[in-house]
């Protein structure tokens, strides 16, 4: 059984969590993983620990492992019922349809797939991907489609192409944690604007932009991890408002979009924004992780950019995972396909929520998102969530504390819950157990 406690150090710009396991001390947000033991420590001639460290950039020094991936290491315990990955539910993945229309690939054009390709992406995805934009009435052209890996590469584009060391970046309060951890690979700055019911608050926006000469602001404006919270129309309005005026770029990241299973669809900021919003899409709620497929989309003197940047990581994506992916996506009604995903997310969403209506207690607040893959839950002021973790570890149920969210420190009595990965069974337990490990912190 694993013992684990967490102690904090909370310098300013990088948290820094200690968790025990079974005794031994690993530095989650720090610079784990350099014991020595590869025989790089001097023993044999080579080149000793401290000096190699000495050799890393800079930027290495500032981003530290993914809180997240860690945490998942210590709920792989299988007695624990884990709300902490942020994983879409297997039982739903196309495996039958996508084995067809990859055997269709390989059958009709398997020597062209294995080969090397374009960078920007497999033409007929790439309009495929114009087309869904334009089926919710926004206008893109295939051109300013850049295929990536995942949507997390856009980010790490996105990055390279615009960031210095020192360059401001805008975030919502608490945002998406490796957008945070691939913005500091390029060291920038952040400022967070605090996330509200509707969306960022724009005064407080406002008031960023007018007191920062920020290159970017990212936002996840549709269910956003890992609140759930979607920004109102007005809320979009207000913010491409005080966008006005600003040279500052809105990246609008949006994997959660398809996942509506309530309320009424929004429009994207690219909309009121128009260039001046890059959009990341991404196939992994819509197919699977697993192909790593996500785009950027454009105006074309940025794409022109995010193209030299790709070309210098990867040359391209997975070209036989583009085939697939668009062969899937050509043969198969998706449409039907995510209706199914959305009515199954949200009777697990209902029944998360129901559970916490029933048996948390007073003094505990949360969201209701109308779409997506998480929930977001607010504890008593005087409780932490990092305490929390701890016992619920004991108890054989985990989540994410909430301050692993926040780019600039805070949310300490807060935390996320993932719903989509859960069946039912596992959902009422869990949350049982929950209940009962902060039952046992009052
Ligand atoms: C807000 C957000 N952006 C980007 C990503 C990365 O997704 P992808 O699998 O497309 O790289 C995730 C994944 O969970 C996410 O939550």
């Amino acid at each position: 059984m694993y013992f684990c406690s967490f102690l904090r150090d909370v310098s300013e710009d990088c948290p820094i969590i200690l968790i025990y396991l079974g005794g031994t001390a690993f530095e989650l947000l720090g610079d784990e993983g350099m014991d020595g033991r590869d025989g790089m420590d001097g023993t044999n001639g080579m080149i000793g620990t401290d000096e190699i460290i000495s050799l890393f950039a800079d930027r290495m020094l500032r981003v530290h492992r993914s809180f997240i991936r860690e945490i998942l290491k210590v709920t792989e315990n299988p007695r624990t019922i884990s709300f902490a990955g942020g994983l879409p539910n297997p039982k739903f993945f196309p495996v039958r349809e996508v084995a067809e229309a990859a055997q269709k690939v390989f059958s009709e054009s398997g020597q062209a797939a294995l080969q090397y390709s374009t960078t920007e992406g497999y033409p007929p995805l790439r309009e495929m991907i114009a087309e869904r934009y334009a089926k919710k009435g926004l206008k893109v052209d295939a051109d300013e489609v850049l295929i990536t890996t995942g949507s997390q590469q856009g980010l790490d584009l996105l990055g390279k192409a615009f960031l210095n060391r020192g360059d401001q970046v805008i975030v919502e309060e608490p945002t998406y944690l490796a957008a945070i951890q691939s913005f500091r690979m390029f060291e920038a700055e952040f400022r967070s604007v605090p996330l509200q019911e509707e969306g960022v608050d724009p005064s407080a926006l406002k008031a960023v932009l007018s007191d920062s000469q920020a290159k970017l602001f990212y936002a996840v404006p549709n269910f956003q991890n890992p609140t759930g919270v979607s920004y109102s129309e007005e809320r979009r309005k207000e913010v491409a408002e005080a966008m006005r005026g600003h040279s500052t770029v809105f990246v609008e990241d949006d994997p959660y979009g398809e996942l509506r299973f309530m309320g009424e669809e929004a429009s994207s900021m690219r909309r009121y924004l128009g260039g001046k919003a890059v959009l990341l899409g991404s196939f992994s709620k819509v197919i699977s992780p697993g192909l790593r497929l996500g785009w950027v989309c454009g105006r074309s003197d940025v794409m022109e950019k995010l193209v030299i940047a790709k070309q210098a990581s990867d040359l391209h994506t997975s070209f036989l995972s583009q085939r697939i992916a668009y062969q899937y996506l050509a043969d198969n009604d998706v449409s039907q396909h995510m209706e199914l995903i959305r009515s199954e997310y949200k009777k697990q969403r209902d029944l998360m929520v129901k559970m916490i209506e029933e048996s948390f207690p007073a003094g505990v607040e949360y969201t209701r998102p109308e779409g997506g893959m998480f929930l977001w839950v607010t504890l008593p002021e005087n409780m932490s969530s990092l305490d929390l973790f701890d016992r619920a570890i004991k108890n054989d149920v985990a989540f994410v504390p909430g301050q692993a969210f926040y780019a600039n420190g805070g949310g300490y009595n807060t935390l996320r819950l993932n719903f989509s990965n859960s069946d039912e069974e596992r959902i009422v337990e869990g949350m049982g157990r929950l209940a009962r490990s902060i039952e046992e912190m009052t």
